[in-house]
């Protein structure tokens, strides 16, 4: 009787690891019957990188697309990629089936960076980490709404430097001043001046070496940026080693990190507050920098636009007893024609253009195969251009953000697990500065005015050199340049 309950116990065993191996080779076979996308892998090693930075990077992707459809292949900066530029397909990759595919960045970049910044990650430590992040960048009156008049005061002062003496500035230069001052706030609240600069020189010499090639080669910018990055770690010490002495509870980004417990109560090391510290002002900078050297642009380049931005800003301009009175929330929540605006410069500008997956399995899209290992990079730029979107696609119209854009059509903060936490803040800085600047400044663009450079995010040539002044009668309804 016990030798037959072990046959039937060896039995059942067998044959349910025979009938999972069945499954698994069926899932093989199918898989091997698909095939790789259409599309081209160029030269041996190089692939295609060539072709793609002689041409614009965008015009290589759209080609593409329209030579070969939505999904294609080719193989750029050393890696085999599948690109996918379909709404249907950057949500398969970005939401349903997000796990199958791991962030993947340069090792020569996550050391800049700090190998623990949340954008490196997936899982649960991706998952509770993010949830802190947004929390503390989420639109409560906690969070970002306090940050308003500290934002606006720095709008101010960053406006006032620019109209002295009518020079001409980089404008591109100057929002990157201004967003990483907005950054530091978020981040640190107010912070002494010391720690300030200090942090400020070390970011900037990391900033330079992050775009230089990595080589272990002393003085050059990507050894200064490695030890620029150290220097950061250990003054972020100091501030963490300080805020902890003092016991207080502050409700900025910092204030987050320290706080922060998981499930089992463990916190987080000082190493991992400091990559995320770096990780956010990193994400922060370049990004809202770009998109707000372009809404100047686009505002420029569109007389009439700007007329109308002008007279829905100046409601409020007075309703604020000229600027006596801070921005209030609900002010900056009903700017709707600012906002389209807004969003109609990051739909054109596309400043992240599209981003990069790696596949963790083999798998399958569309009867296409995707092998493990390879790129993924849904192609938000070539979906905000596309006329089946959005009508006209080249012509800056922010009257059709009048009607939602449909679903994953519109993704310039990205979408699924690692979207945005910062879209808020970043809204927030780029309304903020418009009202102050359409109501009290006018601003003229110097030299060539078309053309794109590559920063690596994509900036209006030469970074918009541009001249700003003080309106003298700010009752005046003639605009800015015109
Ligand atoms: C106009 C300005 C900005 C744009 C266009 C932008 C765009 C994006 C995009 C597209 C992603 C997703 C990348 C991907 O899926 O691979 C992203 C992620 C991220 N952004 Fe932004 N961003 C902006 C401003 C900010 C700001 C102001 C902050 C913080 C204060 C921030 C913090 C982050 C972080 C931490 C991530 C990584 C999220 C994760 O991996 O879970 N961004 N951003």
């Amino acid at each position: 009787m016990e030798i037959a309950s072990i046959l039937i116990c060896i039995f059942l065993f067998l044959s349910t690891l025979f009938s999972y191996y069945l499954i698994q080779r069926q899932k093989r076979n199918s898989m091997h019957k698909a095939k790789l996308p259409p599309g081209s892998m160029g030269w041996p090693y190089i692939g295609e990188t060539l072709q793609m930075y002689s041409m614009d990077p965008n015009i290589f992707f759209a080609t593409k697309q329209k030579r070969y459809g939505d999904v294609f292949k080719t193989h750029i900066l050393g890696c085999p990629c599948v690109m996918l530029a379909s709404p249907e397909a950057t949500k398969f990759v970005l939401v349903t089936h997000a796990h199958l595919f791991k962030p993947t960045y340069p090792k020569s970049k996550e050391k800049l960076i700090g190998p623990s910044a949340l954008f490196f990650h997936q899982g649960d430590y991706h998952i509770s980490l993010r949830k802190l992040i947004q929390n503390s960048l989420s639109p409560n009156p906690n969070t970002i709404q306090k940050l308003v008049p500290g934002i606006e005061a720095l709008v101010i002062s960053a406006l006032d430097s620019w109209a002295e003496g009518r020079k001409v500035i980089n404008t591109y230069h100057e929002m990157k001043k201004f967003s990483f001052d907005v950054g530091f706030l978020a981040i640190f609240g107010q912070l002494d001046e010391t720690y300030r600069e200090k942090l400020k020189e070390n970011y900037c010499i990391v900033d330079k070496g992050y775009n230089s090639f990595p080589t272990k080669i002393p003085g050059t910018a990507y050894q200064k940026a490695l030890l620029a990055r150290k220097r950061l770690g250990e003054i972020l010490s100091q501030i963490i080693c300080e805020r902890k002495e003092k016991k207080t509870m502050q409700n900025d980004l910092l204030g987050h990190l320290l706080n922060f417990q998981d499930e089992n109560g463990q916190t987080l090391t000082e190493d991992q507050i400091s990559d995320n510290i770096i990780g956010v002002l990193f994400a922060a900078q370049d990004t809202t920098a770009s998109a707000l050297t372009w809404v100047l642009k686009y505002l420029h380049d569109n007389p009439k636009i700007l007329e109308a931005v002008e007279a829905e800003q100046k409601t409020t301009y007075e309703a604020n007893d000229v600027c006596k009175k801070t921005l209030s929330w609900a002010q900056i929540k009903n700017m709707p024609l600012t906002y389209r605006v807004i969003l109609e410069s990051l739909r054109m500008a596309s400043i992240i253009s599209f981003t990069f997956r790696e596949a963790v399995v083999d798998l399958e899209y569309k009867g296409y195969l995707i092998p493990k290992g390879w790129k993924v990079m849904p192609l938000f730029r070539n979906i905000h251009h596309s006329p089946e979107f959005f009508s006209d696609p080249q012509n800056f119209d922010p009257s059709r953000f009048e009607v939602g854009p449909k679903p994953n059509t519109f993704m310039p903060f990205g979408k699924g697990v690692h979207a945005c936490p910062g879209n808020e803040l970043a809204k927030l800085e780029m309304l903020s500065l418009v009202h102050h600047l359409v109501t009290k400044f006018r601003w003229e663009v110097v030299g060539s005015q078309s053309g794109i450079q590559y920063g690596p995010f994509p900036i209006p040539q030469h970074g918009l050199p541009a001249r700003f002044w003080k309106e003298s009668n700010q009752s005046q309804t003639q605009l800015g340049g015109h």
